[in-house]
């Protein structure tokens, strides 16, 4: 099948190599210079609706798959669909469950999925009363919210009241984060350990991808500032019980997709969960998003074994393959190699090496060890990084500790300046974090 992948990241590079070695055709646009050694790259900016549909038209994709959030949120898949182009990926109807967290919120209302008290807020007013009220009636900390898309940042998990008042007149009086923040949300806040869980769906069914567990917070220990996502393990480090698995089927997916429908919505594309599991083994949903987790995907697709491209299809048409997914049993570790300043402010164009061979060609690490780029460049001689998240080493094993293993020992022979990643990615095991980030 001839594919078109969106975007220029690890995630996207994941999708690339998983479709590449089911043989499918694979274009990428933009792409990196890792997904440039296994398939072509199309010079066209994320942004660029117009020519990324052209192209889709131009190459006769049987199927684009979109990896980033903002092109869905901007209508690419209404565009690409519009032109006769099956997409994985949700309309714009759909992907405002990750581009506005108020829709997001209220979805969850009208649906009864469990998720924190919260209240909708446009002016500092009505944040402080709703802070008040909130903590007046027995919440233990509060949680201030953009409602639009602010990469990753929108989120104060606020240690005081006062922490989560001058949030709020950041976001709704100094424009914080432009349009993203001239609404937010006041929330509950919720202890315990999250987990991500992501599902396709076809607009009427869904299935469950392998789970995979993210640490955000920059340094060991789980402090430090939020991030994207500095290294992943799949499966987790913690007991998931068939029950847990159950209980997020029955109260989280099945009124989502169910209540999609009902609205008129019909989403075909990926469906993230972002949970907290409480002491009680409750969960609680935090929040959606649209497309793959960054750098969920890389752990998880590392461990797929079915064809990735028969299954983005069958979602893209409305009809997901019926049977299971087939998953290498094998634990997968993705440790993120950041460059410095990251993610307050980033400093880039250092040169890297031991990522290529000798003839420029991706360096073999070995069977059980991939090397995702998530932002480098070329120049007309060397490999240099260009974004915070720099490169995802993803190591399978049989069992986490040799995982680390494999993929810290690859990480020892990459360079760059500055270089920094944590050093305790799959680490955690059985205890609750209360999701402290500091
Ligand atoms: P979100 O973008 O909504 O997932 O928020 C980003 C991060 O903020 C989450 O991964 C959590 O670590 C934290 N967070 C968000 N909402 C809450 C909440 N209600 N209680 C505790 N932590 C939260
Ligand atoms: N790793 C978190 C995300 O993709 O949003």
């Amino acid at each position: 099948m001839k594919i078109l992948v969106i975007g220029s990241g690890g995630r996207e590079h994941a999708l690339c190599w998983r479709l590449a070695q089911s043989d499918h055709d694979v274009v990428c646009a933009p792409g990196n210079p890792g997904i440039a050694a296994i398939a072509r790259c199309l010079d066209i900016a994320i942004g660029d609706l117009d020519r990324l549909v052209q192209a889709a038209v131009d190459e006769a994709a049987e199927l684009v798959v979109v990896g980033p959030e903002a092109p869905l949120v901007a209508g690419l898949a209404d565009r690409l669909r519009g032109a006769g182009v099956a997409v994985f990926g949700p309309g714009a109807d759909g992907a405002q469950l990750e581009g506005s967290k108020i829709f997001c919120k209220q979805f969850f209302e009208r649906h009864g999925i469990p998720t924190a008290r919260f209240r909708a807020c446009t002016t500092v007013a009505e944040a402080d009363g709703a802070i008040d009220a909130l903590l007046a009636g027995g919440a233990r900390g509060v949680v201030v919210k953009a409602d639009g898309l602010a990469g990753g940042k929108g989120v104060v998990v606020a240690a005081t009241a006062d922490e989560a008042r001058t949030a709020a007149r950041a976001m709704l009086e100094d424009g914080r984060f432009g349009a993203a923040g001239a609404q937010l949300i006041v929330e509950e806040r919720l202890h315990g350990r999250e987990l991500s869980v992501m599902a396709l769906c076809d607009g009427s069914r869904f299935v469950l991808l392998a789970q995979a567990e993210d640490h955000k917070a920059l340094h060991d220990g789980d402090v430090g500032p939020n991030t994207g996502g500095m290294g992943t393990v799949s499966p987790p480090g913690f007991a998931l019980t068939p029950a847990l698995i159950e209980q997020i089927e029955a109260r989280v997916f099945t009124p989502t997709v169910r209540g999609l429908k009902a609205e008129g919505i019909n989403y075909r594309g990926l469906l993230y969960a972002g949970l907290m599991i409480d002491d009680a083994g409750q969960a609680w949903m935090l929040e959606y998003n649209c497309r793959f987790g960054d750098p969920e995907t890389q752990p998880v697709l590392a461990r797929l074994e079915s064809d990735l491209g028969l299954w983005l299809a069958g979602a893209a048409r409305g009809a997901l393959p019926s049977g299971a997914l087939s998953w290498d049993p094998r634990t997968a570790v993705c440790v993120v190699l950041c460059a410095p300043g990251y993610p307050r402010q980033t400093v880039t164009g250092a040169t890297i090496t031991g990522a290529l061979d000798d003839d420029g060609q991706p360096r073999d690490f070995g069977p059980d060890v991939i090397l995702f780029h998530a932002s480098t460049a070329r120049t007309s001689d060397a490999l240099v990084t260009s974004g915070g998240r720099v490169l995802g080493v993803t190591a399978l094993a049989n069992d986490i500790h040799a995982a680390r293993q494999h993929a810290y020992q690859s990480i020892a022979q990459i360079h760059f300046e500055g270089l920094h990643y944590r050093r305790d990615i799959g680490v955690r095991t059985s205890s609750a974090t209360d999701g402290e980030r500091t």
